[in-house]
C-alpha cells in the first residue's frame, strides 16, 4: 500500500513540475488534442442518442481535452478534474482568457489565438476542480450522473487503474459511456525506457533534460518508425510519456480484462473499423466470424500491438452478451441502432434485385461497397429514419447466414451498434415513424423497377 501511495505521489509531483500537455495557452490550443472523432464516441458509446448533457473529463491536465469537448457540445455541462493543483490552475487561467476573448467577440491578440478562441467556443460551462479519480468518495464531491466520461492518457500512469475504473463506474449515468485512451504494448516507451536505463538515465523522473534529448536523438536515428522525433518533443511530453513513475503499456486484452473486473465492456475501438476494412479487401474477415467487438479488437491487437488504445466502454449490465453477431431482443430501446457515422448511397440494382450500396464514414476514413437483398434495401431507409431495428424489424437481417454475417461486419465497422434497454429510445417517435422514408423501396417492397441506377443519400452522417 505504501509503495502504491508513494508511486501516486511521485506521479503527481511529475505533473506539478511539467503540467500536461503544457502551460502555453496559444501553443496548446493551436496544437489541439489527439482524441478520436467525437461523433465516433457518441455513435458507438450511445448509439442513436442525443448529445451528452453532462460530461466528466477525468484527468484533464491543463484543459485542452475539456475545451475541445465544449467546442463540440457547447450546451453540455463539463466537469474537469485533475489531482495536480498546478494543472488545474493553468486550465482555469486558460479558460478565463478564452472566456474573455469570447465575451469581447474577438480573439486574445495574436492571429493564432484569435482563430483558436473561435474554434474552442463556449468554455463557460466547464468547471475545473482538483480531485483524485481514484477517490472512492469522488461522486459525493463532484456529483455523478455523467452521460459521457472521457479519460485520455491517464490510466496508463496509475498503479491501480482498476480502482479508477470502479470509481468512474459509480459516476456514470445509466446508458452512459466511457471513452478511454490508454497506452498499448506497442508504445515506444516499452522499449525506450529499458534502453535509456542502460545509459544510466533515471526514467522514473525527468532530471537531466539535455542528456535525455541527446540520447533520444540517437534513438530517433536508430529506430525507424512513423511515430516522429522524440528528441524534439515538448518537455511535458518527455516527462509524461518517456519518463514517469509508472507505466501500464498493456495489450488490449490486458486492458479489457482489467475493465471487465471493474464492470465495463469494450464496445468499440478506433482502430477496429479501418482494420476490418483492410481485412475485407482480401475477403478474409470470415475467419473472425462471429467474434464480438471486444474479441475482434483483441485479436487485431495481438497481430499488431497498438501504441495507444482509443476505446469506448459501457457498463457490463447494459451490454448484452451471448449473441455477438446480432442483437435480436424486442424490448423498447434494445436492438441495433444506426450510429450515424456512415453516409449511404444506393448505387444500382444488381442481378436478382440485389442492390449495391456504398457506405462512407468520413470521420473514420472508411469507405466500402456491399450488396443488399432487395428486401434489406427496401427496409434500410426506414431504419435510417427511425434509427433502431429490433424485434420483428430485425428478422430481415437475421433470417439467413449471409445477412447475419453482413450485420456482424457492419457492427465491427461501426455502421451499427447495439443499443440497450436502459437507453431512452430517441428517434422512435410517432412522427419519425410517420415520415415517409426516401430511397429505394420507399414506396414499394422492391426497389428494382425505378432504381436501375438510383442514387440516394442517407440523411444521417
Ligand atoms: C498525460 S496527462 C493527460 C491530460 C489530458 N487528459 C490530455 O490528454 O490532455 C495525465 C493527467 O492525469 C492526471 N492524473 C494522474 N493520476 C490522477 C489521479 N489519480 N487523479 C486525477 N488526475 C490524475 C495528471 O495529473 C495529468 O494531468
Amino acid at each position: 500500500m505504501n509503495a502504491l501511495l508513494s508511486s501516486a505521489e511521485r506521479i503527481k509531483k511529475g505533473y506539478e513540475r511539467f503540467p500536461y500537455p503544457g502551460v502555453d495557452g496559444a501553443a496548446l490550443i493551436s496544437r489541439g488534442g489527439s482524441m478520436p472523432p467525437l461523433p465516433w464516441m457518441l455513435g458507438i458509446g450511445r448509439p442513436g442518442q442525443v448529445p451528452p448533457s453532462r460530461i466528466l473529463v477525468a484527468g484533464c491536465g491543463t484543459g485542452v481535452e475539456a475545451f475541445i469537448l465544449s467546442q463540440h457540445w457547447p450546451a453540455a455541462e463539463i466537469v474537469a478534474i485533475d489531482f495536480s493543483p498546478r494543472s488545474i490552475a493553468v486550465a482555469r487561467r486558460l479558460a478565463r482568457t478564452l472566456g474573455a476573448a469570447e465575451r469581447k467577440g474577438r480573439g486574445v491578440g495574436q492571429p493564432v489565438r484569435r482563430t483558436a478562441a473561435r474554434r474552442l467556443g463556449a468554455v463557460r460551462r466547464i468547471t475545473f476542480s482538483v480531485a483524485d479519480l481514484t477517490d472512492s468518495a469522488l461522486v459525493e464531491k463532484i456529483g455523478g450522473d455523467f452521460d459521457l466520461i472521457t479519460c485520455h492518457g491517464v490510466l496508463s500512469c496509475l498503479p491501480d487503474p482498476g480502482r479508477a475504473l470502479r470509481v468512474l463506474a459509480k459516476a456514470l449515468k445509466a446508458g452512459g459511456a466511457l471513452y478511454l485512451g490508454v497506452n498499448g504494448a506497442g508504445h515506444p516507451a516499452t522499449a525506450l525506457r529499458p534502453w535509456l536505463s542502460r545509459f544510466g538515465v533515471d526514467v522514473l523522473e525527468m532530471k537531466d533534460e539535455r542528456r535525455l534529448r541527446e540520447l533520444l536523438g540517437l534513438w530517433d536515428a536508430l529506430y525507424d518508425d512513423d511515430l516522429g522525433e522524440h528528441a524534439t518533443m515538448p518537455a511535458s511530453y518527455l516527462a509524461s510519456d518517456v519518463c514517469g513513475a509508472h507505466f501500464n503499456n498493456w495489450t488490449l486484452g490486458a486492458w479489457r480484462a482489467e475493465a471487465r473486473r471493474a464492470g465495463w465492456e469494450v464496445v468499440g475501438t478506433a482502430v477496429l473499423p479501418p482494420a476490418l476494412r483492410l481485412i475485407m479487401e482480401g475477403g478474409r474477415e470470415g475467419a473472425l466470424y462471429p467474434a464480438g467487438i471486444g474479441e475482434l479488437a483483441e485479436r487485431l491487437d495481438q497481430v499488431r500491438p497498438a501504441g495507444f488504445h482509443r476505446m469506448m466502454l459501457r457498463r457490463v449490465a447494459s451490454v448484452k452478451t451471448g449473441i455477438p453477431e446480432v442483437q435480436m431482443r424486442g424490448a423498447r430501446g434494445e436492438g441495433l441502432r444506426w450510429t450515424g457515422l456512415y453516409r449511404v448511397t444506393f448505387l444500382a440494382v444488381a442481378r436478382g434485385g440485389a442492390v449495391k450500396v456504398r457506405l462512407v464514414a468520413a470521420s473514420l476514413g472508411v469507405r466500402f461497397e456491399g450488396v443488399l437483398t432487395s428486401a434489406e434495401a427496401a427496409a434500410l431507409p426506414s431504419w435510417l429514419k427511425i434509427g433502431l431495428v429490433s424485434g420483428a424489424g430485425m428478422k430481415i437481417w437475421v433470417r439467413n447466414e449471409a445477412a447475419r454475417r453482413r450485420m456482424w461486419l457492419w457492427k465491427g465497422l461501426g455502421v451499427v451498434a447495439v443499443a440497450t434497454a436502459d437507453l431512452p429510445a430517441e428517434g422512435e417517435s410517432a412522427a419519425a415513424g410517420k415520415r415517409r422514408p426516401r430511397g429505394p423501396g420507399a414506396k414499394r417492397e422492391s426497389p428494382r423497377a425505378k432504381n436501375a441506377v438510383a442514387s440516394w443519400t442517407s440523411p444521417v452522417d
